[in-house]
């Protein structure tokens, strides 16, 4: 249909009067996240690519309600820790649905897989090195294995995301031969190679990605001769969204048409892995302004979210789009962005900024925006995928609420964390309970 063609939601096209009632409704800062745009994400990625596997990377977005609706709509689950496979099976995917991608995975996360292999034969283990497939032998695992490589190629927004290059990640590819005909003699059901080159990859990264893939496809080769078959290739996720409203968006065709053109003529199934696609332009963070000052050489606009509430500015210099939600329904009461001129609020260059001890703990410096005054609300954009997930407690600062947009409908999907339950497991370990404290 019409809208799950569209490639990119922007900030610009969410309503503003809308937004602005939820924050009345479940107060601020707020996560917001539009199912039905992450179910139209994944019915574009679908029709690209008709016949790859795709999973869903959780960890973009773990939040339970993203999980049961990208499973139902056909998408399996790359689950990145224990935790993210027990968050995979309670969304009812089964164990032939889910890969766990292992990277240094702390023993008790194997024991908990080992065990949930028990009930779920059909579970996928990626193992990153030779020693986490020693560490699965000892548990008795000898199920369905695939091995992560190094492709000594990264691609991304930045460098810390850059994984195809990060020694962290995978063997070396020139080992993977022997490592899996090695897993292959001891008994493990050798199932696929895999490798992820990066993390928001853009229009201008795709040879990068070509090349990646080629080799991936060289790789898959030598491999299915020395195990005698591969069930799949795992070129796992990456693909990049507009963060900038002027920025044109992945031709997701043309990425899937050179993607199996690299690949060549491999006999295995394609499977990918993306996270952000299915969910970036789906959520967005809003805030409340609580300051407005004159600082040194800037006007500084103060909000009640922060780098613990999005960390990405901090973390990446990532942008995020923001809007003043207030400006633009003030005047006429209309959700139009003209409405602005209608509140009669000039431009004004800004940094916006929370309330963490940090420098830097701004979600952008210098921007031009309509003037803030106290109790605005402003709407950050594309805040769907690495949002809440990067989300933390520094500084005693509980973590947002979440609500989902489903069937015409708002719902909290998540509340909002209270300092009790952030200071909760100290009491816990002092046995005593939350009334005593
Ligand atoms: N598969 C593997 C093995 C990965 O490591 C990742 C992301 C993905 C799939 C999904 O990548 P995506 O399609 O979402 O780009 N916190 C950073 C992104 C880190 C991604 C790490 N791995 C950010 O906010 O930009």
């Amino acid at each position: 249909d019409d809208a799950a063609s569209v490639p990119v939601r922007r900030l610009s096209d969410w309503d503003a009067a809308e937004l602005h009632t939820l924050v009345e409704d479940y107060g601020s800062p707020l996560y917001v996240l539009d199912l039905e745009r992450v179910r139209e994400n994944y019915r574009r990625l679908e029709t690209a690519f008709p016949d790859a596997e795709i999973l869903y990377a959780v960890k973009a977005n773990a939040l339970g309600d993203v999980l049961s609706t990208l499973h139902e709509a056909g998408a399996g689950l790359e689950c990145a820790s224990a935790g993210e496979v027990q968050r995979a099976l309670e969304a009812g995917a089964s164990g032939s649905e889910i890969h766990y991608t292992a990277v240094n995975p702390p023993a008790r996360d194997l024991d908990w897989i080992v065990d949930a292999w028990a009930d779920e034969p059909e579970l996928t283990v990626t193992a990153g090195s030779a020693d986490t497939i020693d560490r699965l032998e000892e548990r008795g695992y000898d199920g369905r294995l695939c091995l992560r490589v190094n492709p000594g190629i990264g691609a991304g927004h930045h460098e810390k995301v850059k994984t195809g290059a990060a020694a962290k990640f995978g063997v070396p590819a020139e080992r993977a031969v022997d490592v899996l005909a090695d897993a292959a003699d001891r008994g493990f059901d050798v199932v696929g190679i895999h490798a992820h080159v990066g993390s928001g990859v853009s229009s201008d990264q795709l040879d990068a990605h070509r090349e990646f893939v080629a080799r991936m496809g060289g790789l898959a080769r030598s491999v299915a001769d020395a195990v005698g078959g591969l069930e799949f290739v795992d070129v796992g996720g990456g693909f990049g969204v507009p963060y900038r409203e002027d920025e044109t968006p992945l031709d997701l065709e043309s990425v899937a048409e050179t993607t199996r053109d690299a690949l060549g003529d491999v006999d295995a199934d394609l499977t990918i892995e993306p996270g952000r696609y299915f969910v970036a332009d789906a959520g967005v963070l809003l805030t409340e302004v609580n300051t407005v000052k004159e600082a040194r050489e800037t006007t500084v606009t103060g909000v009640d979210a922060g780098m613990t509430t999005l960390l990405r500015p901090a973390m990446y210099d990532a942008y995020h789009p923001i809007r003043n939600l207030t400006a633009e329904t003030a005047g006429d009461g209309s959700s139009d962005r003209d409405a602005t001129d209608a509140a009669g609020r000039e431009i004004v260059p800004q940094t916006v900024a929370g309330p963490i001890c940090e420098s830097g703990d701004v979600f952008c410096a210098e921007r031009e925006l309509p003037a803030s005054e106290r109790a605005d609300i402003l709407a950050i954009g594309n805040a769907g995928a690495y949002g809440y997930e990067m989300a933390n407690q520094y500084n005693t600062r509980p973590r947002p609420a979440s609500i989902v947009l489903a069937d015409g409908q708002a719902r909290l999907a998540r509340r909002r964390e209270t300092v009790t339950d952030v200071t909760r497991p100290e009491r816990e370990a002092r046995g005593v309970s939350d009334t005593s404290s």
